[in-house]
């Protein structure tokens, strides 16, 4: 149920664009109303929650430590795995989030035939999220295309650059489409296939990635099967950056399904897990050096605590100390 109900719900989806858009003709419901209240709930939603997370106390020094922290001048420092400042966190940062070095490093457990436990090494999840969220993020660049006028070079080159293996009969192939297709469906059967991971994964799980293969699956069929007017498109989205609103006729149903299923997932993502784009820059076990050791942080919400020092102590007791005989540190 955990996997049928969210595919029954981007069926769902996919089927009320269609019916809208073909049946009704509601086109200015599906290609300006949806995408605008999706695009503005985004992008409070999104502020929202970053603001949430980044006014929450952060009372402990919690850095994630992996390797040897800054110490006596013979220690070697692991400088990645425990900074101890600023450019020793923006360099775990970046290649976190560029690389997703902490999942390069998965191992995964194992019992063998004899009975005794195992850690092999586990590559293919680092590998399918990494070829996901890079082609993911590269297929949103390239999409400016749609958006600017005239085109940024650098978006032609990228276009270039991902359509090398070009074939006679068809529009330029991206590598990315095939890549985001193959990886997305990776990551799924992964959820499905394993007893393991499916007993942990939860229906928002399956739905995110079946959201997504569904938006990636409608745009190939648009650019390689269907074949829409880009320039009607064109038209369409440059009425919805300058608010000159604007439905041009003979668009393909396919773009108004895109479109849709691109502005739910625009509204779904603040609420879901989808936000660790934003929230992984605020993680504290990320963000924080760890100079534990160098420098001392006071929890700023410890009580106000009387304290009575040795010396203190002995300043006032030091003579009865004396007279019966305890030793005192000074005379
Ligand atoms: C989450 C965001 C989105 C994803 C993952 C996505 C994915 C894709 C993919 C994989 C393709 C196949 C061709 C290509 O890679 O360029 C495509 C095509 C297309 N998408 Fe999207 N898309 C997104 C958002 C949008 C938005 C917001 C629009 C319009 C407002 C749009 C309009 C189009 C159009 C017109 C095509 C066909 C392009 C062509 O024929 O060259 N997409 N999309």
């Amino acid at each position: 149920m955990k996997i049928i109900n969210p595919l029954l719900i981007v069926l769902v989806l996919i089927a009320l664009a269609y019916a809208g858009v073909n049946g009704a003709g509601m086109t200015v419901l599906f290609g300006l109303a949806v995408p605008y209240i999706a695009f503005v709930v985004f992008l409070l939603g999104f502020i929202t929650k970053v603001l949430n997370w980044s006014r929450s106390p952060v009372p402990f020094r919690i850095p994630t430590t992996v390797g040897q922290g800054k110490s006596l001048p013979w220690f070697k420092q692991s400088k990645l795995d425990n900074p101890s400042g600023t450019a020793g966190v923006i360099g775990r940062m970046a290649l976190e989030v560029l690389l997703f070095r902490s999942l390069f490093k998965n191992t995964k457990a194992e019992i063998t035939s004899g009975g005794m436990l195992a850690y092999g090494s586990s590559k293919w999840l680092w590998l399918g999220g990494l070829v996901f969220h890079w082609s993911f993020l590269l297929i949103l660049v390239r999409h400016l295309r749609l958006f600017l006028e005239p085109v940024p070079g650098l978006i032609t080159l990228l276009e270039a650059g991902d359509s090398m293996f070009e074939m006679a009969f068809l529009p330029a192939f991206y590598l990315t489409d095939a890549a985001i297709l193959l990886s997305a469906t990776y990551l799924f059967l992964r959820r499905v296939v394993s007893p393991q991971i499916k007993y942990l994964s939860l229906p928002a799980d399956y739905f995110a990635i079946l959201l997504i293969l569904a938006i990636a699956t409608t745009g190939v069929l648009m650019r390689y099967y269907f074949r829409v007017d880009v320039v009607a498109i064109k038209d369409l989205i440059r009425g919805l950056v300058t608010f000159s609103f604007n439905v041009p006729e003979g668009i393909g149903v396919i773009f108004y399904i895109h479109l849709f299923l691109v502005s739910v997932l625009a509204v779904y993502f603040p609420f879901s897990k989808l936000m660790h784009l934003g929230g992984v820059f605020l993680s504290p076990t990320r963000n924080m050096a760890n100079n534990n050791r160098a420098q001392r942080h006071i929890n700023p919400w410890n009580p106000d605590v009387k304290i009575h020092t040795y010396e203190e102590y002995e300043d006032e007791f030091r003579e009865k100390m004396k007279e019966s005989g305890l030793p005192v540190e000074k005379e």
